[in-house]
């Protein structure tokens, strides 16, 4: 079997806490265990079809554990559909003749779901790929967690704990938006963890009315305020219903044209629920009495240090995905399960999505310490 000489590593889609742990610790362990040389790809995929690389060394990996964000850069193109002059182009064998021409024996692509299914499009090309999962949103398929998640729970709930003295001052209704479009495990994790009074996901529509209510009857009991967690992509009754149907039409169009115009509907729809926590914040000054204010988290999350618990999680990620390099062992992400891992199949995570299951037991724990989810 021919001996691997030389890797790439490539960080992929949003950046998070925790990417520069993986890289230092694949870039570590592939070096001072097997022998291997590492090199860092800029920008993602991007740097792979541009070329753009550097070698990375035991001065270039030191100091970079507790530092945020990536050295190497990110970005979220997609190789296989790259635009450029009005023209979309597939430029996959491009990258399978960079990867030749530096003689990368295999390419680690960390990132989220949409580098899980970009690395598996390479994968069929014939691009010796091994993944491992990062996202604050911690929707990755098939892995108990991913790098970040930790971070971006720690600094939403932080966020929610200092909101809950001043909307105990004024009297009011603080709405906190946390990041999540499609997935509500940071929201859910962070309201629980800061003791919100409603915590509103993408997995469960909402009732703004029935929210009103619980707030209300807060007041009834004495507590005048009142904290609510949403995440970016929670949807109310009404919009739930809308998203379904053209969804629903999508998965029924047959022609090009028809595939367009409902793929400008859904285009559409999204930016009409882009202000809803605004809007949800207006509907509850509204109906309760009480003043209302908006506190949008964002890029707060995905910044800074990573957590212990995130440093951890990517140097025993990081070092596993080593060891399945040396042995060869490529088109499969490390998944966290337990405190042990396992290499799995691209396949069985690219185009999945790992939501919120009703039946969770934050969930169950939630309404147990009256907690309102909007339903
Ligand atoms: O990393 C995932 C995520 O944080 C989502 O929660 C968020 O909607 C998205 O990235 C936004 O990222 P960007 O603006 O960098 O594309």
């Amino acid at each position: 079997m021919k001996r691997i000489k030389r890797i790439g590593i490539l960080t992929a889609g949003g950046d998070c806490p925790g990417l520069n742990a993986v890289i230092r610790g694949v870039g570590k362990a592939v070096l001072g265990l097997y022998g291997i040389e590492a090199v860092g790809i800029r920008d993602g995929f991007l740097g792979l079809i541009e070329n753009r690389m550097f070698p990375l060394d035991k001065t270039s990996l030191a100091g970079i554990l507790t530092v945020g964000g990536t050295i190497l850069g990110t970005s979220r193109v997609k190789p296989h559909r790259m635009e450029s002059n009005g023209r979309v182009r597939d430029l996959r064998g491009v990258i399978l003749k960079n990867c030749q021409k530096n003689g990368l024996d295999a390419v680690v692509c960390i990132g989220g779901d949409g580098t899980q299914k970009n690395a598996l499009r390479l994968v069929e090309k014939g691009v010796p790929i091994i993944t491992l999962p990062k996202t604050i949103d911690n929707d990755v398929a098939m892995t108990d967690t991913s790098v970040g998640f930790d971070t971006a729970l720690g600094i939403a709930t932080e966020a929610i704990d200092r909101l809950h003295s001043t909307a105990h001052s004024h009297h009011r209704i603080i709405v906190a938006e946390v990041m999540g479009h499609r997935a509500g495990w940071l929201a859910l994790g962070a309201g629980i963890a800061g003791g919100a009074d409603v915590i509103l996901i993408p997995e469960i529509p909402y009732d703004v009315k029935k929210i009103a209510r619980a707030i209300r009857s807060r007041s009834e009991r004495g507590s005048n305020f009142s904290i609510v967690a949403i995440a970016e992509g929670a949807l109310s009754r009404e919009y739930a219903a809308r998203f379904r149907a053209v969804k629903s039409r999508k998965a029924r169009a047959r022609s090009k044209s028809a595939l367009a115009q409902v793929g400008a509907e859904l285009a559409e729809l999204d930016q009409q629920h882009k202000g809803n926590t605004l809007r949800l914040a207006h509907q509850l000054e509204k109906l309760t009495g009480l003043e209302c204010r908006v506190t949008i988290l964002g890029y707060v999350q995905r910044g800074g240090a990573p957590s212990a618990v995130d440093r951890l999680l990517a140097t025993r990620l990081a070092t596993v995905c080593a060891e399945l390099i040396q042995k060869r062992v490529f088109g499969v992400m490390v998944a966290a399960r337990g405190e042990s891992t396992s290499p799995v199949p691209l396949d069985q995570v690219a185009n999945k999505r790992k939501e919120v299951p009703l039946n969770h037991p934050w969930i169950a724990a939630a309404r147990a310490v009256d907690t309102s989810l909007g339903d």
